[in-house]
């Protein structure tokens, strides 16, 4: 069923980026005051097509760094989105919330519709932390989170792909730049630290966002059998990914299932079509994708790297 409200519907015909030209500063203060918008019964046409509809919006497609998810280059800056198992679902976060800097906006084009589910389901980021207990909210205030990563042979992804080099001095000053403490645990495995805030100020808005990889990245959120064959193999902090508070204490499951309940009560959904255009304001909305059937295709393009 569609939310009438939410993503908010732009309805047209022909050129979305003719549109999107006309109406700029109109349409990026509905994405400020929505935090998505829904371009449908556009011709969007290929890569190039989104890309110069991305740069009418909101300028230069973005690179895809600090990989965490396998992901295919359709054509410069425009990927596909995450290529997971199609039966799986994908919990709601907010892209690169782990990172030092991230894309303020996000772009899903529908080249190709599931036959089953498989929408991109959002949840707007101040609900998400008006349902999170005081409590829960405080605690993550005063510790701030932490996200340890794990890059080798046997798990997770190697580091010469996910830094996009083989020279580790480069991966070093990366780090340095993105306030990550990197640990050579051997000449293919690498452990990198982040701290970080679990709620930001959203710049624009003021709002308070909960705005952080809590969640997605924690191990309770791997099915229960490779959680613990994984934590049994190389320990809490040998994960591709875990959370932790930024003191580097586990953070309770039941505290991330009450943070997973208040992304699901804050969540509503809608069915894509072809050539649908979902445009997100990263740090308002939180997205995830549903399970599916049939040749789902989405092409994403993120832009406007945060100060
Ligand atoms: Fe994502």
């Amino acid at each position: 069923m569609m939310d009438t409200l939410f993503p908010h519907l732009v309805e047209g015909s022909g050129s979305v980026t003719e549109r999107i030209r006309a109406e700029r500063g109109d349409l990026r203060s509905r994405l400020r005051g929505h935090g998505a918008l829904l371009f449908r019964g556009f011709d969007i046409g290929d890569a190039d097509g989104l890309e110069a509809a991305v740069r009418a919006l909101a300028g230069e497609p973005l690179t895809y760094t600090e990989q965490s998810t396998p992901r295919e280059v359709i054509k410069g800056n425009v990927y596909t989105s995450t290529e997971y198992p199609a039966h799986a679902e994908i919990p709601l976060h907010t892209e690169m919330s782990y990172q030092a800097t991230w894309p303020r906006t996000l772009f899903f084009h529908c080249v190709t519709p599931p036959e089953t589910q498989g929408a991109t389901p959002l949840a707007p980021t101040r609900a998400v932390h008006e349902a999170i207990d005081p409590r829960v909210r405080d605690e993550f205030d005063r510790r701030g989170w932490m996200l340890v990563r794990n890059y080798g042979e046997d798990i997770g992804l190697r580091w010469r792909h996910a830094f996009g080099t083989d020279d580790r001095s480069e991966v070093e000053r990366y780090c340095a730049g993105a306030a990550i403490e990197p640990t050579w645990l051997g000449d293919e495995q690498l452990r990198t630290r982040a701290i970080r805030s679990a709620v930001h100020t959203h710049p624009e808005t003021g709002d308070p966002v909960w705005f952080n990889h809590i969640v997605i990245f924690h191990s309770s959120s791997l099915p229960d059998t490779v959680r613990d064959t994984l934590i049994e193999l190389y320990g809490a902090e040998g994960l591709p990914h875990n959370t932790f508070y930024g003191d580097g204490e586990p953070i309770p499951d039941e505290v991330v299932e009450h943070v997973r309940s208040a992304y699901r009560s804050a969540s509503t959904r809608f069915s894509y079509e072809p050539d649908d255009l979902l445009v997100i304001d990263n740090m308002l909305v939180a997205h995830g994708r549903e399970p599916f059937t049939g040749k789902r295709r989405i092409a994403v393009a993120m832009a406007e790297p945060s100060s």
